[in-house]
C-alpha cells in the first residue's frame, strides 16, 4: 500500500506565525511547567527536564494546535464545522477548539482508538464517526466527509496553523531552559517535532532535536531516512504514535531539523511510563513517555536534556502495564 499524500505540501509556519499562535493560546492556557527530578536524573545519568504537557486541560499538547488553528481560520470556514481524523488527542484538541469557537466538530476515529479518549471527545460535544482499522483509513474517510458535507477538513499532520500551535511548547521550553543541549520529542505525524525544530532554529540553535518513534509504527522514521513519503505497519499499542504513513509537511521540516531518530519498542515505552510515575510523580500515557524511552536508548545523550511528556491520557492498558518500583534501567 502506498502512502497517501496531500496534493501539494503546504508551507511550514514562520516564526511570526508561531508567535501569533502563542498569543492566541495564552488567552486560554497558562504555560506548562518544566521540572527536573533527582530520582529520574539518577536513572538517566544526565539532567532530564520534563516538559509537562500532561497538565493541559485535554491531557495533551495537541490542545494547542486546535486553538491556534481556530484563531487563524476565516469565520466562514469555521462556521461550516470542522472534520478531522485522530486516535484521540488531536480529536480532543479539535473538539475543545470547536467548543471555544462555538462551531461543530466531527471526528473520524479508527477502531483502534482507546475508548477513554473517544468518550472524552464526545463529552467535549463532538460527533464521533468510527471508521477503518488505522489512521490511514480514518484520514481518507474524514476527507470524504468534508467533501460530501461541506465541512472544513483539518489534516492532523499537514496543517501549518496546527504545527504553529504545537511549536508553542518549545517557545515556552526554550524560555524556561535556554541551556538545553538536546530535546527528545515523540513522533506520530511529526507535527510536534516539526514545531520543535522550527522554534529551536530561532531560539536555541545549539540544541539538538531528537525524534522518537515506536518501532512498531515506524512510517515517519522510514520517511525521514529515505526522504520520501512512506507507509509502514502500524502495530504499536500506544495510540498517539499509531500512524501508518508519513505526513509531508512535518517531514519537510524534519529532514534537516532532526539530528537523529531513535526507535524504541512498545515495552520500553511501558517502562518509561513506569519511570515517570515512580521517579517524577507523573502520569503519562505511552506516547507521553516515549521521549523518555528514546533518551534512555540514546547512548549519545548530552548532560542537559528535555523530554516532552506530551500526554497524560493513560489507558487502562497503560495503567495495567505499570510495574512496581524500583524498575530496571532499560
Ligand atoms: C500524547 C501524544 N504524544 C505524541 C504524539 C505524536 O505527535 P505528532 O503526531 O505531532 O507527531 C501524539 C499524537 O497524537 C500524542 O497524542
Amino acid at each position: 500500500m502506498s502512502a497517501p499524500t496531500a496534493p501539494t505540501v503546504p508551507k511550514a509556519p514562520s516564526f511570526a506565525d508561531i508567535r501569533r499562535a502563542a498569543e492566541a493560546i495564552a488567552v486560554h492556557l497558562p504555560p506548562t511547567p518544566a521540572w527536573s527530578y533527582p530520582a529520574l536524573d539518577a536513572v538517566a545519568g544526565c539532567e532530564v527536564v520534563v516538559k509537562h504537557e500532561n497538565t493541559q486541560p485535554t491531557g495533551a499538547f495537541k490542545v494547542r494546535g486546535g486553538i491556534a488553528l481556530a484563531a487563524t481560520m476565516p469565520a466562514d470556514q469555521l462556521a461550516r464545522g470542522l472534520v478531522t481524523a485522530s486516535t484521540g488527542n488531536h480529536a480532543q484538541s479539535i473538539a475543545y477548539a470547536a467548543r471555544l469557537a462555538d462551531t461543530t466538530a466531527t471526528i473520524v476515529v479508527p477502531t483502534s482508538a482507546p475508548t477513554a479518549k473517544v468518550d472524552a471527545v464526545r463529552l467535549l460535544g463532538a460527533t464521533v464517526v468510527t471508521f477503518g482499522p488505522t489512521m490511514t483509513e480514518a484520514v481518507a474517510h474524514a476527507r470524504q466527509l468534508a467533501d460530501e458535507r461541506g465541512m472544513s477538513y483539518v489534516d492532523p499532520g499537514n496543517t501549518p496553523a496546527i504545527i504553529a500551535g504545537h511549536a508553542t511548547v518549545y517557545v515556552e521550553l526554550f524560555r524556561q531552559r535556554p541551556d538545553l543541549e538536546a530535546v527528545y520529542v515523540p513522533i506520530g505525524s511529526g507535527s510536534g517535532a516539526a514545531g520543535a525544530c522550527l522554534v529551536r532554529d530561532e531560539l536555541a540553535p545549539h540544541c539538538l532535536v531528537v525524534g522518537v518513534q515506536s518501532s512498531a509504527a515506524p512510517a515517519a522514521y522510514r520517511s525521514w531516512a529515505s526522504r520520501r513519503a512512506e507507509a509502514a505497519p502500524c502495530l504499536t499499542r500506544h495510540s498517539g504514535l499509531a500512524t501508518g504513513h508519513s505526513f509531508d509537511l512535518p517531514q519537510s521540516v524534519l529532514a534537516a531539523g532532526l539530528v537523529r531518530f531513535v526507535l524504541v519498542g512498545d515495552d520500553a515505552i511501558d517502562r518509561a511510563v513506569g519511570l515517570l510515575a515512580h521517579k517524577a510523580h507523573t502520569l503519562a500515557e505511552g506516547a507521553g513517555a516515549a521521549a523518555l524511552a528514546g533518551l534512555l536508548h540514546d547512548d549519545a545523550r548530552p548532560a542537559r536534556c528535555a523530554v516532552v511528556c506530551t500526554g497524560g491520557n493513560a489507558s487502562d492498558d497503560d495503567l495495567a502495564a505499570l510495574q512496581p518500583s524500583p524498575l530496571p534501567a532499560d
